[in-house]
């Protein structure tokens, strides 16, 4: 499985996925700031990577600490603050920065190596923990398959957008190996093509059999009897199972009820924020305009046409079947089932 982040002598080496799947390039930060432009960028994307890219970046932020920077508790909130502000929706950025900042309180006056040492540990922790837990998603949830399963999913929640194996992508890649897999529909996933660009090359790498479709023809294959059941990441789950994922899931799940078809949410215990007890407070990122005028580089409308560009919709707890987690698969009514997984 590709490494979508990994240390070379303390320095943060990532997959620049806005090349992908032309080329397979990999960027080394001089500093911290380059890893919060490669989030903003969607250099690296994935509400699960997103966090461990802050978390690595911190730890980074700290290497390239020194006195004459100012205080040190300064310093760190300082970049800290900066990673919360590269995108809002997927929590798991918020909870990784959270994790962080406990072991940077856990060791005050310790000495600058020391605590450099202790927060690249939990760096790498959160992501050994996210490839761990992914594929205890995929287990959990290759269960739900039934034999020569058809699936339909969006957007990229594979390996890309992990630390490796994927949510559900990974049920998916569990399935398979227990041979249930008949076949992957992939939604394109415009404006940014994470499924066309992303899943697909995941998927063929893999040899799992995939066919591409368009976000619009979603509607006429399930129509047409060829989907068993949907299965999509998240970057959000609110309290209540109202969850936020990229936009078109909500289309999705609309359609899935409307054919009788289950559709299931993948997604690790960071994604959920039982602070949020609904879906309408999750804060939906709105993204550059640019994104939708044009395709590949090359504009596709005309280059001042006022755009709306939402980067995630809240597909309402209603409409899911299962919420498939490390721990187990949560079945409605969610708010309990969430509780009690979370240990709570
Ligand atoms: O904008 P992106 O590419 O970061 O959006 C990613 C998604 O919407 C994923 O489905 C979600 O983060 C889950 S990834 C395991």
């Amino acid at each position: 499985m590709i490494p979508t982040i990994y240390l070379e002598e303390d320095r943060v080496c990532i997959l620049n996925q806005n090349l992908l799947p032309a080329r397979v390039e990999y960027e080394r930060a001089a500093n911290y700031k380059e890893l919060m432009v490669a989030i903003k960028e969607l250099k690296v994307r994935g509400a699960p990577l997103i966090g461990v890219t802050a978390a690595y970046g911190i730890a980074l932020a700290m290497e390239n600490y020194s006195g004459d920077k100012g205080d040190l508790t300064d310093y760190f909130n300082n970049a800290a603050g900066e990673f919360a502000s590269t995108r809002p929706t997927a929590v798991n950025l918020f909870w990784a920065i959270e994790r962080m900042k406990k072991v940077f309180e856990a060791n005050p006056n310790v000495d600058l190596k020391y605590l450099r040492e202790r927060l690249w540990a939990e760096a790498k922790i959160i992501c050994a923990e996210d490839i761990n837990n992914n594929m205890l998603i995929g287990e959990n949830g290759q269960k739900l398959f039934p034999p020569q399963a058809r699936i339909l999913t969006i957007c990229n929640a594979g390996a890309l957008a992990t630390c490796g194996y994927g949510t559900a992508l990974g049920v998916i890649r569990s399935a398979h190996k227990h041979n249930k897999v008949r076949q992957v529909w992939v939604c394109e996933t415009r404006p940014v093509l994470q499924g066309a660009r992303l899943t697909v090359w995941e998927l063929v790498e893999e040899k799992i059999p995939v066919s591409l479709i368009t976000d619009s023809m979603a509607a006429f294959v399930m129509q047409q009897g060829k989907v068993d059941l949907v299965v999509t990441g998240a970057d959000r789950i609110a309290a209540n199972g109202d969850a936020a994922n990229k936009i078109g899931t909500y289309g999705l799940a609309v359609l899935a009820q409307y054919h009788r078809i289950p559709f299931y949410i993948a997604a690790p215990f960071s994604t959920i924020d039982l602070n949020i007890p609904s879906g309408e407070m999750i804060k939906i990122e709105e993204r550059d305009q640019e994104e939708v005028r044009r395709i590949g580089g090359n504009y596709i409308t005309l280059p001042d046409v006022n755009v709306y560009n939402p980067a995630f919709d809240i597909t309402p707890a209603q409409l899911i079947t299962g919420i498939i987690t490390e721990a187990g698969v949560v079945e409605p009514p969610f708010r309990e089932g969430l509780l009690r997984i979370k240990g709570m």
